[in-house]
């Protein structure tokens, strides 16, 4: 239901290539009133860092890049595959958006000329998996976006190699479960999204996550949560576990959340699950009372059951009991 908006950026290299992007549009708007009047040419603006390359149809994928490309979008083609030394040739490639294609996988070498990448953008394709070994060269990646694919499961090996995640989105697939250890060697992540269709959030996975700010676990179908699922989260801005399954949650759960002031500071949001308020929730409302300035849409979070106090919201229960 919410999607708080922020900027994900790895390092000045993010913001700069924003910037770029903000330019390639100005110049597109530019060659729309006509100076440049070459509809198959990708845009390409060129800085003392490098260049960077944005293609969108009707352009064509150009078949060499310069060599010192560091930015590089190819965008809304519908390709169903990418020739396996495409990124021959662009060593110093930080950023690859592939957003919006039909990708049904990659050559197991496809990443190994850019060590240095560190944004990939596979939003809206067609992948229902990757390979152990993948991301081999990959240490340098940060944000990693395989949001809107097709995935049915995950595996450890295929991340193995990333050292810097930053920003994981693994939303939109159709994830089921994840493996318990997944996120055990990414320490430093910074934001998190597992909306899919996850059942269980089992005790291990948030484990050591001592970074983490902004944690999206809303639309899942998740029925319960461990009670020591939200242990390692000492730094947690803001959790959305929206549009889930959920009628109770287990004593304990919320013990390590909102205690530090800044804790939780952007808000959190437990709406449109199907509470049940009966005495199993005390500990709940205990939390709420003390945090309820920081609940999102509180008139969407209800009771949906025990009969006599279906459809009060959850807050009003908490507050009488
Ligand atoms: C080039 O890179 C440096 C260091 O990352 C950065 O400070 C500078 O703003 C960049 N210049 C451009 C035009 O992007
Ligand atoms: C990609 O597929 C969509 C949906 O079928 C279609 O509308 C669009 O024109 C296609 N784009 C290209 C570049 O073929
Ligand atoms: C974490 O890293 C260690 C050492 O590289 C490796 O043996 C282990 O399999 C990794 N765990 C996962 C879940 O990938
Ligand atoms: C709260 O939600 C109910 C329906 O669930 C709606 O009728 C009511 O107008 C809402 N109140 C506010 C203040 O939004």
């Amino acid at each position: 239901l919410i999607k708080l908006f922020f900027v994900i950026a790895c390092s000045l290299v993010g913001w700069d290539s924003h910037l770029s992007r903000i330019f390639l549009l100005l110049l597109f708007v530019v060659s729309a009133q006509g100076l440049t009047p070459n509809p198959e040419a990708c845009l390409v603006f060129s800085s003392v860092n490098g260049s960077s390359i944005s293609c969108q149809p009707p352009a064509q994928i150009p078949h060499s890049l310069p060599a010192d490309t560091i930015f590089l979008a190819v965008e809304f083609f519908n390709l169903t595959q990418l020739p396996a030394d495409f990124l021959q040739g662009v060593p110093n490639l930080q950023e690859l958006h592939l957003s919006s294609n039909r990708l049904e996988d990659f050559s197991p070498k496809f990443l190994l000329p850019v060590p240095q990448l560190k944004v990939l953008d596979l939003t809206r394709n067609s992948l229902t998996g990757l390979f152990p070994g993948f991301f081999r060269v990959s240490a340098a990646l940060c944000t990693l976006v395989l949001k809107g694919n097709q995935l049915k499961f995950l595996e450890a090996s295929w991340l193995h190699g990333l050292k810097a995640l930053r920003h994981l989105d693994l939303s939109e697939n159709q994830l089921h479960s994840l493996p318990p250890g997944l996120l055990e060697n990414f320490t430093d992540l910074l934001t998190l999204d597992l909306s899919n269709r996850l059942q269980v959030l089992g005790e291990g996975l948030l484990a050591p996550q001592p970074k983490l700010r902004y944690l999206f676990l809303n639309d899942n179908r998740l029925a319960s949560v461990a009670a020591g699922a939200f242990r390692g989260l000492q730094k947690l801005d803001m959790l959305d576990l929206s549009n889930n399954l959920l009628t109770t949650v287990p004593t304990g759960l919320w013990t390590s959340l909102g205690k530090a002031a800044r804790n939780l500071k952007d808000g959190f949001d437990i709406s449109n699950n199907p509470w049940i308020c009966d005495q199993n929730l005390a500990d709940l409302y205990r939390w709420l009372v003390a945090n309820e300035n920081k609940m999102f849409f509180r008139n969407h979070t209800r009771c949906a059951g025990p009969e006599a106090l279906k459809g009060q919201t959850l807050l009003a229960a908490a507050e009488s009991h």
